[in-house]
């Protein structure tokens, strides 16, 4: 219940000013924000090397309004891209692009969103890496998967993300499983309305089990992203009785939640990724972390009330 709240609250420019002007939450915001700089971020994606994690790398911002801000978006993950070409990690740092970021909002946004995607991927495939394209709310999903097919024709490794909650996402599963692409499941972090969406988490979970089934079925790379213990064991079943290789599919988890799954999945010989969110435009993607789990937000008020 508290979840949508949380996410409707979020809309408020209040609470933005008043959670991004206090410095009391930035300790909080650094359980799940790796860094404010590539150069802070950096030691956490070889650490993770070290340890056998991969990671993906989204430089925070979204929802941008001015095509400047499209532009300075884009040239930080050119800037990321120039950072990580000499750790040679290869496709064990990959990115994820919010097209939002690159301006999809923006009158004329599908095609400024493209060419500046386009420019990314081209920069990453030029490192041996690839892009994965974060989907955003509902509205946004038509032209997001269209960006994601133009782009998969020059750069066929470019990932998609699907998120269980939308009603039509079974659909979408089936295309993309036929069509060989690299696809990240998700249950899905934004406040969607019942005409569009399951509503009962139990239902979304019921989907994501269905989607996953499609998924691993089918002739695509499932990169399946969830904490959620009994969805993970059941991915396991699915790749063994799939014959699924260790090439063949990926977890993925988010930077500061279930750190001991990632390694204990490492550890057990599955290709393991972290998505590793850096910068300082961190304010929508920490209220969709407390939205998540809503004991978050107790944690958080506690240290607001210590400090
Ligand atoms: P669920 O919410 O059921 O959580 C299962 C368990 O995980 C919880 O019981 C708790 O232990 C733990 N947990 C989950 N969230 C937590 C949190 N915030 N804090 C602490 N513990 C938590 N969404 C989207 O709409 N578009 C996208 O592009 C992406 N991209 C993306 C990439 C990756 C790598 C991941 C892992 C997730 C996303 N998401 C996303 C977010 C996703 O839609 C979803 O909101 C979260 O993963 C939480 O759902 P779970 O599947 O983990 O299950």
């Amino acid at each position: 219940m508290l979840g949508p709240v949380i996410l409707a609250a979020s809309r408020s420019d209040r609470t933005r000013r008043f959670l991004t002007a206090t410095p009391m939450t930035r300790p909080v915001v650094g359980r799940f924000v790796a860094g404010e700089t590539v150069g802070a971020t950096l030691p956490v994606v070889k650490d993770m090397a070290d340890r056998g994690l991969d990671v993906s790398l989204d430089v925070l911002g979204e929802g941008v309004t001015d095509p400047a801000d499209a532009v300075r978006a884009r040239d930080a993950y050119l800037r990321l891209v120039d950072a990580l070409g000499p750790l040679g990690l290869g496709d064990r740092a990959e990115m994820s692009v919010k097209l939002s970021a690159f301006g999809q909002a923006l009158p004329g946004g599908h095609d400024l969103a493209l060419r500046h995607a386009t420019e990314v991927v081209e920069a990453a495939e030029g490192i041996g890496t690839t892009v994965t394209l974060d989907m955003e709310d509902h509205t946004t999903a038509d032209s997001t998967l269209a960006v994601h097919s133009e782009l998969r024709s020059r750069f066929p490794r470019t990932g998609a993300v699907l998120q269980s909650y939308l009603f039509r996402t079974e659909d979408d599963c089936r295309e993309l499983a036929r069509a060989g692409s690299r696809v990240r499941l998700v249950k899905g972090a934004y406040k969607e309305p019942a005409s569009v969406a399951h509503q009962d988490k139990a239902e979304v979970d019921r989907a994501y089990v269905r989607c996953l089934k499609i998924l691993m079925a089918g002739d695509c790379y499932p990169m399946v992203a969830t904490h959620d213990p009994r969805i993970v064991a059941i991915a396991q079943d699915l790749v063994r009785r799939t014959g699924r290789g260790r090439d063949g599919y990926e977890f993925q988890m988010l930077y500061g939640i279930r750190s001991a799954e990632h390694a204990r999945l490492a550890a057990q010989g599955h290709r393991m990724r972290v998505y590793l969110a850096f910068g300082t435009d961190w304010y929508g993607y920490f209220m969709r972390r407390l939205a998540e789990r809503p004991a978050n937000l107790g944690f958080f008020l506690r240290s607001l009330a210590t400090r």
